[in-house]
């Protein structure tokens, strides 16, 4: 049996892989303004965990996939793009006004606003171009780009950051609560496996991707929520108790620290039940993910 010591290994093996796609694609050096690329380069330098690029690659290896350089990495790297932007326009003193993320001062604080959201922008867009890279033909590229901006679009991550900024100060209702975390962050993490099960085209995969993605990336939130009432500041890199004093509807607002992660368990175990009866054995990963996802300190 894999223990969490490969798990660690299997991880860190892939984030390197992403890294390094990102440093090539975007190098220090070359074209556009200067300020620019360091400010994009900060932000996706500063110590990210890269969930959604690793479990892109996850999801395209446990459905078979042979060739994570050409048929998975360009796209696994993109979302690292995307993600990257919407922490950076989410630190943003417009919307939550955040000095520090990944444990260093947020982008504007160090380029200002208004490189900062350019660079978020530009993050975005640059996104796009490496999404299009690698050897799927055009059409596997076309579905994943619209699972892509399925979740990242009006009713995506987008809309639920438009909702998230709405809500501050109101009273959190389960409906709402829900709206705000499958779309600010839940359908993003269901994405990015659901494209590595696209990618592997053994498309037996996609719908089971669904609800183990769905189910994480709720969980995913309601950690993160966790994490603001009663992490480490050092840790978690990136200030705590800020929600509650933004007045934010989270999930811990809503039901307390106790629920929040008996829920995000149940959601997780459900997440691995599935997987486990996709693979058995090999899901592996997959389960060490999602008990990461709950029991992360960071
Ligand atoms: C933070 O995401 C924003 C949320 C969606 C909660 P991560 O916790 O994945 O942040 P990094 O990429 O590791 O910094
Ligand atoms: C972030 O939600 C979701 C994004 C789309 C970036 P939060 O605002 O809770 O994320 P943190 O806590 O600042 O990382
Ligand atoms: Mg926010
Ligand atoms: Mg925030
Ligand atoms: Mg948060």
């Amino acid at each position: 049996m894999n223990g969490e010591k490969d798990f660690w290994a299997y991880w860190k093996s892939r984030q390197r892989l992403v890294e390094r796609k990102i440093d090539e694609f975007l190098p220090k050096d070359g074209p556009g303004p200067r300020i620019l690329r360091d400010a994009m380069r900060y932000s996706l330098f500063a110590g990210g965990k890269r969930l959604r690029p690793i479990l892109a690659i996850m999801g395209y290896e446990l459905a078979g996939g042979q060739d994570v350089e050409n048929e998975v990495l360009p796209q696994a790297a993109a979302l690292e793009l995307i993600h990257t932007f919407t922490l950076i326009h989410d630190d943003l003193p417009a919307m939550d006004d955040d000095d520090y993320r990944r444990g260093k001062l947020s982008n504007h604080k160090v380029f200002g606003e208004g490189i900062a959201i350019l660079a978020g922008d530009t993050l975005l867009v640059e996104a796009i171009r490496l999404f299009l890279q690698g050897t799927q033909p055009p059409d596997v590229k076309i579905e994943m780009m619209n699972e892509l901006i399925d979740a990242i679009g009006i009713d995506g991550v987008m809309g639920g950051q438009a909702v998230d900024l709405q809500s501050e100060g109101k009273k959190p209702t389960e409906e709402l609560v829900r709206y705000i975390h499958t779309r600010k962050t839940g359908r993003f993490i269901r994405a990015a496996l659901v494209i590595g099960g696209i990618a592997s085209r053994n498309l037996s995969v996609v719908e089971p991707y669904r609800k183990i993605g769905e189910n994480i990336g709720l969980a995913f939130q309601i950690a993160d929520d966790i994490l603001d009432e009663i992490g480490d500041e050092a840790t978690v890199g990136k200030k705590v108790h800020k929600d509650r004093e933004r007045g934010k509807c989270t999930y811990t607002a809503l039901y307390g620290v106790a629920k929040a992660r008996s829920d995000a368990r149940r959601l997780v175990d459900e997440a691995i039940g599935i997987a486990r009866s996709l693979f058995g054995e090999d899901a592996w990963p997959i389960v060490e993910l999602a008990n990461f996802i709950v029991e992360r300190t960071y």
